[in-house]
């Protein structure tokens, strides 16, 4: 701007305060690394399966470049009706109750500006994906947090929301598997939850993306739990389960009137998620389901290889149940999990994501992804490992410095 110029009008108080992802900070010093083993991704390390990328390709080379419905596609949405009756038993009309949308992230901003005005409260068990207080903020809501810890296996109760509940709340915001923690939530705790919001008369809001994802046991969709059905925003897409985070393709399902608020304000805003992402997303959903085991199966091995490592170099680590993420505690190393994830990047070229980014209960823990090869994880603990003895040995002379003086 030259010296004289009248700078702009200031950007909007929201924009202002919304505070940036925690987690791309990491991600922008270890791009620019060499020999960096990132645990700090949040996606698939697999490509499309194969046989979803050959369909996109066919539609494009049959000219499907065109805008969809704004719902997005019929038989998408119908096979996405179908999915969802033959996994969970919930039903939903392909034709006015599912809505394609641009990844879970904008069907999460969808389901906030439909069923918010200013002021209103969500409950949001943390620590929890980045977006989702952003996502109530931007939407003129309030968050309100509830703490969760890891020696409760990072689940909420039901007291806990009873406790954050005030005349203002309006929605319960639950993720689960968990980003960051890979915490699962047990059948008979959601439907206490589900209850719940029945008595209150509470919107709940699911974000079932890693719904495929679990290890130990099937997945609890809260839309499918006896009469939650009649007040669930039910959000899924094909980034995790599918390897497709880059095709952009989601969907919420939802009672048609909500449905319809959240269609109205994307069909101005969005219009349509990209066609090509639909037709390789109906591939998905009518036959990548044995890639889709196999995925999960991979990630299986790693978990296990991945958290016993953890707990062998004495980062305490509780086994996660759903999603791809490790979630340890750092606490006995006497480092903040930024001072932590620091200085392992810089000093062994691991990246893993602090804690702290996903909100209160993460404090002292670091997030490490096992999205990515056992070759890699092997190599990632061993030099976490050689760290973490760095810096006990830091601490045994810095002790006996204290005491000599
Ligand atoms: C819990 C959770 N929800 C939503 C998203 C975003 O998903 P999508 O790619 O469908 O927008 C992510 C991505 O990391 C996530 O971890």
């Amino acid at each position: 701007m030259s010296k004289d110029a009248t700078p702009p009008p200031p950007l909007s108080r929201i924009a202002r305060e919304l505070p940036a992802s925690g987690i791309r900070r990491f991600f922008d010093i270890a791009a620019q690394m060499e020999d960096v083993i990132s645990l700090g991704v949040g996606e698939p390390d697999f490509a499309t399966p194969w046989g979803v990328r050959e369909a996109a390709i066919h539609s494009l080379k049959q000219g499907q470049t065109t805008y969809t419905s704004n719902y997005g596609d019929l038989h998408l949405r119908q096979h996405i009706a179908r999915h969802l009756d033959e996994m969970y038993g919930v039903h939903y009309r392909g034709a006015d109750e599912i809505l394609i949308t641009v990844g879970v992230s904008e069907g999460m901003d969808l389901a906030m500006r439909a069923i918010l005005d200013p002021g209103d409260e969500v409950i949001v068990p943390e620590p929890c994906y980045v977006s989702y207080k952003a996502c109530v903020g931007l939407a003129g809501g309030v968050p309100v947090g509830i703490e969760t810890r890891a020696q409760d296996q990072f689940r909420v109760s039901v007291a806990q929301i009873e406790a954050a509940t005030t005349p203002r709340t309006k929605a319960i915001l639950l993720g689960y598997p968990s980003n960051p923690t890979g915490a699962t939530m047990p059948r008979e705790m959601l439907q206490e939850i589900a209850d719940y919001a029945r008595r209150r008369n509470l919107y709940l809001i699911s974000d079932e993306i890693y719904d495929r994802l679990t290890y130990d046991g099937p997945h609890t969709c809260v839309a499918a739990l006896p009469g939650a059905r009649e007040r669930t925003i039910l959000l899924n897409g094909f980034s995790k389960a599918y390897a497709m985070t880059g095709w952009r393709i989601g969907y919420a399902c939802a009672p048609v009137e909500v449905l319809t608020a959240m269609m109205k304000i994307h069909s101005y805003t969005i219009l349509c998620a990209p066609i090509m992402g639909q037709k390789a997303a109906l591939e998905a959903i009518k036959n990548a389901e044995p890639s889709v085991r196999d995925m999960v199966g991979q990630y299986n091995q790693r978990r296990r290889l991945i958290v016993d490592g953890l707990n062998k170099i004495g980062l305490d680590c509780h086994m996660p149940q759903g999603a791809f993420y490790a979630f340890p505690s750092i606490k006995r190393t006497g480092l903040t999990a930024e001072e932590f994830a620091e200085r392992l990047l810089f000093e062994e070229h691991v990246a893993v994501v602090p804690g702290a980014a996903f909100g209160r209960g993460g404090e002292s823990h670091i997030r490490c992804s096992y999205a990515t090869g056992l070759d890699k994880i092997q190599e990632a603990l061993r030099r976490m490992g050689r760290f973490v003895e760095k810096v006990a040995a830091e601490k045994r002379a810095a002790g006996r410095t204290v005491q000599a003086a």
